[in-house]
C-alpha cells in the first residue's frame, strides 16, 4: 500500500513537473484550442489524482469551473459532441499536434526499477543521457509509476487505460507505453539498454528548420539479401527502441489508436491470452510500427501526392546513408540508431552519423531480432 501511494505520489509530481516546465518554457499557444482543454485536463486531474478516473463522457472542463467562462455556448456543444467522435479524433482533439513547437526536452525511459534501485543494472548507459543533455528532464518510470502517470494523461479517453491495463504480456505494455508517452508529452523515448552517443540536439541535419519535422526515426533493419524473410518481418524495419517526437504526432495517433482497437476487440472476444511473444512484434512492436509509418507516407490527408507519383514504400529508405526527409519526419540511416551491428551497410559507433548503442539486454526480442544472417 505504501508502494502503491508513492508510486501515485511520483506520478502526479511528474505530471506537476512537467504541466510546469511545459508553461514556463513554451510560449503560450496560439490556437485557443489547443491550449485550453489540456491545460484544464490536467489541472483537473491533477486535482483529482487520487480518484479514479473519469468516466466516457467526462469532459476536460467540467470539473473546473474557474475556467468556465471562457468557454463559449459554441465551445461547450463541440464538447459535448465529443462522444460522437472516433478514438483517432478525440486523440487529435486531447493531444493536438503543432509542428511548429520546439521539440520538448524529456528523456522517457521504463525498467522496472529505478536507478536509486540497488538491482538497477544499466546506470551507465542511462548516465550517457543525462550527460549528452544537460537541462532535459530525463524520467526513468517503473511499471508501477507507469500506471498512475497514464491515468494521469489518459483520464479523458479511458478506452486507451483499459487497453494498457488488459495487455497481458509486459513488453506489448512496454511497447505501448513508448508510444502513450510521445504522443501526450514528446520528446524522448529510449530502451534502457541503449547509449547516447549524440545527443539529440545533433539528430536533424543542420540545414532543416526544426518547426518543420516532428519525428524522428531510424532504421532497424535493411536486409539486401534474397532470403531476407526469413530473418525480418519487413524488407525495411524502422525501430521503436529510440524516437523523437513531438507531442500529438499523427503517426502516435495512429499507433495508438490501432493498438487500443485491436486490444479492445481482443478482450471482448477472449482472445487477448493468444497473444504470444512471437506475435508482439505485430502486435505492438516494430512491424507494427514500420506499417503504419510507410501508411502515413503514403496518406493524402498529409502528404500532396501529385508531386510524386509513386507509393512510398522500402526502395525509398534502402540503402541510405544520410539523414532523409519525408514530409515532417526524419529518417535516419541504419547507423544512426544501430552501428556496429556490422551488416545491413551500418558503419561503426565512431561514425559521425552513429548517435546510440542499443544493446537489446533490457528488451525483448526474438533471437531473429538481434542476430541476422550468422
Ligand atoms: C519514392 O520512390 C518512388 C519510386 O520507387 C518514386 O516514384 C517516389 O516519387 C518516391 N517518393 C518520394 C516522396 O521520394
Amino acid at each position: 500500500m505504501l508502494a502503491f501511494r508513492r508510486a501515485l505520489l511520483l506520478a502526479a509530481l511528474i505530471v506537476t513537473l512537467l504541466y510546469l516546465t511545459t508553461r514556463s518554457t513554451s510560449p503560450p499557444l496560439s490556437s485557443p484550442r489547443a491550449a485550453s482543454p489540456q491545460s484544464q485536463a490536467e489541472l483537473d486531474l491533477l486535482a483529482k489524482a487520487s480518484t479514479a478516473a473519469g468516466s466516457s463522457d467526462r469532459q476536460p472542463s467540467d470539473a473546473n469551473p474557474t475556467d468556465n467562462h471562457h468557454d463559449s455556448p459554441k465551445a461547450e456543444k463541440k464538447m459535448k459532441d465529443m462522444s460522437k467522435l472516433t478514438l483517432y479524433e478525440r486523440l487529435a482533439y486531447h493531444f493536438p499536434y503543432d509542428v511548429e513547437t520546439k521539440f520538448p526536452a524529456y528523456i522517457w525511459q521504463t525498467w522496472k526499477w529505478t536507478p536509486a534501485h540497488g538491482e538497477f543494472a544499466f546506470r551507465e548507459q542511462e548516465a550517457t543521457w543525462t550527460e549528452q543533455h544537460p537541462g532535459f528532464i530525463h524520467e526513468v518510470i517503473t511499471d508501477q509509476v507507469a500506471v498512475h502517470l497514464l491515468r494521469l494523461l489518459y483520464g479523458s479517453v479511458p478506452e486507451v487505460l483499459e487497453a494498457y491495463d488488459s495487455l497481458p504480456l509486459p513488453v506489448l505494455k512496454a511497447d505501448f507505453f513508448r508510444y502513450l508517452i510521445l504522443l501526450a508529452r514528446g520528446g524522448i523515448y529510449s530502451d534502457i539498454d541503449t547509449f547516447a552517443i549524440r545527443s539529440a540536439v545533433d539528430w536533424i541535419p543542420d540545414h532543416v528548420p526544426r518547426d518543420t519535422i516532428g519525428l524522428v526515426i531510424g532504421i532497424e533493419a535493411d536486409p539486401d539479401r534474397p532470403d531476407w524473410k526469413d530473418w525480418y518481418s519487413r524488407r525495411i524495419q524502422f525501430c521503436q527502441w529510440t524516437i523523437q517526437s513531438k507531442p500529438g504526432h499523427p503517426v502516435l495517433r495512429e499507433v495508438v489508436t490501432r493498438i487500443t482497437d485491436a486490444t479492445l476487440k481482443r478482450k471482448r472476444a477472449g482472445s487477448l491470452k493468444d497473444v504470444h511473444d512471437k506475435n508482439v512484434i505485430e502486435f505492438t512492436g516494430p512491424a507494427l510500427w514500420t506499417d503504419i509509418i510507410f501508411e502515413y507516407f503514403n496518406d493524402e490527408r498529409y502528404f500532396n501526392k501529385m508531386n510524386s507519383p509513386g507509393p512510398v514504400d522500402w526502395k525509398n529508405f534502402t540503402g541510405m546513408d544520410m539523414p532523409k526527409v519525408m514530409g515532417d519526419v526524419v529518417v535516419l540511416p541504419i547507423t544512426s540508431f544501430s552501428p556496429g551491428v556490422q551488416q545491413m551497410g551500418a558503419k561503426d559507433y565512431d561514425d559521425p552519423m552513429a548517435f546510440v548503442k542499443h544493446d537489446f539486454e533490457g528488451t525483448w526480442k526474438p533471437e531473429s531480432e538481434r542476430h541476422i544472417g550468422e
